[in-house]
C-alpha cells in the first residue's frame, strides 16, 4: 500500500467531485464540508463512471441506473434500476485519502 499524490487541495470546493488518473487508476475525489473522501470511479454494477454522476450531501448516484453509495465509506446505500427493477448493487471501493500541506494524496493497493 502506498499514497500518490491526487492532487492540490484547493482543486475542489465542498459538494464538488471529479475523476483523476492516478499510477494507472481512476480514482474519484470528492469534497464533502471540507473534507475530502475518494472511491474507485468505476461503480461495482456495471462499470459506469461516478465521477459523472450527482453528488448531494456525502451521497453519489451513479449515471447508469441510479445506484447510490456513500462517499464517506462507499457504502451502497440505494439500488440499481435497470427496466423497473431494482437491483441490488455491492458497496464501492473506498480508499483512504490524507492531506499534508496543499496537497492530497490517495492509498492504492
Ligand atoms: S453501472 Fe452504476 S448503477 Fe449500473
Amino acid at each position: 500500500m502506498e499514497y500518490f499524490k491526487i492532487a492540490e487541495a484547493d482543486i475542489l470546493k465542498p459538494g464538488e467531485m471529479k475523476r483523476f488518473s492516478v499510477h494507472n487508476k481512476t480514482v474519484l475525489l470528492a469534497n464533502v464540508d471540507g473534507v475530502f473522501y475518494a472511491l474507485d470511479n468505476k461503480c461495482p454494477h456495471m462499470g459506469g463512471s461516478l465521477a459523472d454522476g450527482d453528488l448531494e450531501g456525502a451521497t453519489i448516484t451513479c449515471p447508469r441506473h441510479g445506484a447510490k453509495f456513500d462517499v464517506r465509506t462507499g457504502k451502497s446505500v440505494g439500488n440499481a434500476k435497470l427496466a423497473f427493477v431494482s437491483v441490488k448493487v455491492n458497496d464501492a471501493k473506498a480508499l483512504p485519502v490524507k492531506v499534508e500541506g496543499t496537497e492530497v494524496f490517495v492509498e492504492l493497493a
